[in-house]
């Protein structure tokens, strides 16, 4: 192992070496080139990066609109308050989840979902009741099913940086308006986050992180 506080060097193998390249080349673009559009090949390559990310009990909670109209990127980046990730990236996508509702375990979504695994809905039932009452208890299904949509968003932007795009993530949006602009019912749906793809039009910012030692022990 390297000696606590270094970075992980040549003893990794080349997969994790290129890997850990990619976390450092992506950066939290905020300013993109409007007029280089991502081509759709690129797209369907991000949403297969959310497709294939892993989600709790394998509900695949999230979905995601790749927003690419100008009418609707406008709306999405005055539901940020104007922030310039959105107002100028060509792409912006949007990771939405079902409201809890859909999550009790004789829900439509829980049955489509179950139905496809082995042992089908009773067996994925028997499984899933006590953690969804548990969640429901603590008040925690909408929270848990937004969590899914960050594992999602991280692996879509490191495959961005893999694909030599740049992106950044975009927590702040009023929720509302987010829906508003995707026409969908906020009863139904939750805007978890999104983030803004497309090509710098800055210099690279630095990075700043705290050293191992700082944020991790072994015990
Ligand atoms: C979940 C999440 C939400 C974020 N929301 C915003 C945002 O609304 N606006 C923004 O300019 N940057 C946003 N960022 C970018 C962070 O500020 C940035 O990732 C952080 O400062 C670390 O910088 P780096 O990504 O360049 O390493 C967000 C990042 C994450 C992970």
């Amino acid at each position: 192992m390297a000696p606590r506080g270094q970075s992980p060097g040549e003893e990794l193998p080349a997969g994790a070496r290129a890997f850990l390249r990619l976390m450092d080349d992506r950066y939290a673009c905020k300013l993109f080139d409007p007029s280089k559009v991502v081509p759709r090949a690129l797209v369907d390559y991000l949403i297969e990066c959310i497709r294939l990310s892993p989600s709790s009990f394998g509900l695949e909670h999230s979905r995601v609109i790749a927003a690419v109209e100008p009418g609707i990127r406008a709306a999405l980046a005055r539901s940020s308050g104007g922030q310039d990730p959105v107002a100028t990236a060509p792409l912006v996508l949007v990771l939405l989840a079902p409201r809890a509702g859909a999550y009790a375990p004789d829900s439509d979504f829980v049955r489509a979902r179950a139905e496809r695994f082995p042992g089908g809905l009773p067996a994925f039932e028997a499984d899933y009741e006590g953690y969804y009452e548990l969640l429901r208890r603590e008040g925690r299904l909408e929270h848990w099913a937004r969590a899914q949509s960050y594992i999602a968003l991280a692996n879509a932007m490191t495959g961005a940086a893999a694909a030599g795009l740049d992106s950044c993530a975009i927590e702040g949006f009023a929720e509302t308006e987010a829906l508003a602009a995707l026409d969908l019912d906020p009863t139904e749906w939750m805007a978890c986050v999104m983030a803004a793809f497309g090509y710098r039009a800055e210099a690279r910012r630095g990075r700043f992180r705290l050293t191992a030692d700082e944020m991790s022990e072994l015990r």
